[in-house]
């Protein structure tokens, strides 16, 4: 099945107002006329929307970097779904390995983020990945699983189908380690047979599943050639725009 592939650039805590404006100017220059693929920038909450400004009238689409699951209260440090839509973002990553390491938000706590993005109609972009630890002691499979299992609990077929998920090995994050293309199409064929058994086949032949870690321009066609890789999900090189623009224009 042919998925549309999807190229998504992770800011993390990088750039101020200014810079963000400066960086998607350019990103919206080099993205003009790309109709076979989607692109996601994710600025920091304080850039969404300068952002989704200067992006308004072209295809390139902005995302969070996390949501909380109210819609509004007393819940210091978080930001709603309805706000982010309201500053223009239309999707939002959820559970990278960052949050999960340094912040310590587990699997139940995902969960909810995720049925907030997804009830609010915010395009989540789920993440799971396995340590350098459990990678080399074989859990990869069981640490995937758990993850999936845990943070789509409740999640519904008809959710599901708006669902993107992202295999980020976290000792590939940041570390200029990539996965072979190799590991990780074995990663993404084992995900797509996941969610067969726990939504239905024709769920997990659509649903897009992007790699994420130490994707630059020098491997993104190498991985995106791999049949059950969708789409990337960047850090690093996403900051800068000719590796970014390279990447969004990947062959
Ligand atoms: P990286 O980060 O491309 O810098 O490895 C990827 C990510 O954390 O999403």
């Amino acid at each position: 099945m042919k998925r549309r592939p999807l190229l998504a650039g992770n800011w993390k805590m990088h750039k101020t107002v200014l810079e963000a404006y400066s960086l998607a100017t350019e990103i919206e220059k080099c993205s003009a006329g790309l109709e076979d693929r989607d692109v996601i920038l994710a600025p920091p909450f304080t850039a969404i929307h300068e952002v989704a400004k200067v992006l308004k009238d072209s295809c390139v689409e902005v995302a969070a970097q996390n949501v909380c699951w109210e819609e509004q209260g007393a819940f210091t440090g978080e930001i709603s779904p309805e706000m982010l839509k309201s500053a223009g973002a239309t999707a939002v990553i959820i559970g990278h390995s960052e949050r999960r390491q340094i912040f310590h938000e587990d699997n139940e706590i995902i969960n909810k983020r995720m049925k907030g993005a997804l009830k609010f109609d915010l395009m989540p972009i789920f993440c799971i990945g396995e340590t350098l630890e459990e990678r080399e002691s074989d859990k990869t499979f069981e640490v995937l699983e758990e993850q999936l299992r845990k943070g789509l609990t409740g999640i519904r077929s008809l959710e599901m189908k708006k669902t993107v998920l992202a295999y980020e090995p976290v000792w590939a994050i940041g570390t200029g380690k990539t996965a072979t293309k190799e590991q990780a199409q074995e990663v993404h064929a084992f995900i797509r047979k996941l969610i067969a058994e726990m939504f239905e086949k024709d769920i997990a032949d659509s649903v897009r599943i992007l790699y994420g870690g130490s994707v630059k321009p020098d491997n993104v066609d190498e991985l995106m050639a791999q049949p059950d890789i969708d789409g990337a999900l960047v850090g690093g090189a996403a900051l800068d725009a000719e590796s970014f623009c390279r990447i969004i224009n990947f062959i």
